[in-house]
């Protein structure tokens, strides 16, 4: 079942709550955070995430999707589980050594919340299998992290299938996540290649019609 998580990196301000409840309308089935720190990637969008996150928490009870591109991962991570997110992601890059990323994987968890690893197009995706058997997904970036509105690189299509053969082939439960650029040319192939939860911002956001975006996105039509 391939679900839909809405960027709203790229909605506009002023309109936020607006957007927010007519996505739920529209049935997106998460909201995707995009946490950027203006170091793990040059755009800084703490603040402003940051109260799209507590506005989401007023209005609407569907699962908050967090993506941290941030360099100090455990400060961000602890901000948003005091926040209270369903799912926090952060990139494999930001972390020192895999012991690092051990302690965020069970700080996360220890907090009810799932987590899941971010992994960027130049990253060898195999530096993700050791830690498959502990997260609920891996988030493949589409797209050089940093901004809405990118074009996909096709290169990176292979690496949604390799991961995908590798999971299938271990017996492991975790989603696939792709992320940037997604659109109603690109997403069969994105889930042909075994992506599950497809996030898509600009797609969406720009739409006449946010239920036939993520339908469409969906392959529902
Ligand atoms: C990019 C973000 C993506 C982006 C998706 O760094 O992680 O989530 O906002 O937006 P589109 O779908 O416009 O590429
Ligand atoms: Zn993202």
């Amino acid at each position: 079942m391939v679900e839909v998580s809405t960027s709203l990196l790229n909605a506009k301000e002023e309109e936020i709550i607006k957007t927010i409840y007519e996505l739920e309308v529209a049935k997106t089935d998460y909201f995707h955070i995009d946490v950027m720190d203006g170091k793990f990637v040059e755009n800084n969008t703490s603040e402003k995430m940051r109260k799209y996150t507590e506005s989401i928490k007023n209005v609407s009870n569907l699962s908050i999707d967090v993506h941290l591109m941030v360099n100090n991962v455990e400060e961000y991570v602890k901000d948003y589980i005091d926040i209270g997110v369903n799912c926090i992601t952060f990139h494999i890059e930001a972390c020192k050594n895999e012991m690092e990323v051990l302690k965020q994987i069970s700080y996360i968890k220890q907090n009810n919340c799932k987590v899941g690893i971010a992994i960027n197009p130049k990253s060898d995706i195999e530096k993700v299998y050791e830690y498959l058997p502990y997260i609920h997904k891996v988030l493949i970036m589409t797209v050089e992290p940093g901004k809405g509105g990118q074009e996909l690189l096709p290169k990176t299509i292979e690496k949604i299938a390799n991961i995908n053969k590798f999971i299938y082939e271990n017996g492991y439960e975790v989603d696939i996540q792709v992320d940037g650029g997604i659109n109603n040319k690109n997403a069969k192939q994105v889930i042909e290649a075994g992506a599950n939860i497809i996030v898509a911002g600009s797609y969406i956001i720009n739409s006449e019609d946010y239920s036939k975006a993520i339908k469409i996105i969906k392959q529902k039509i």
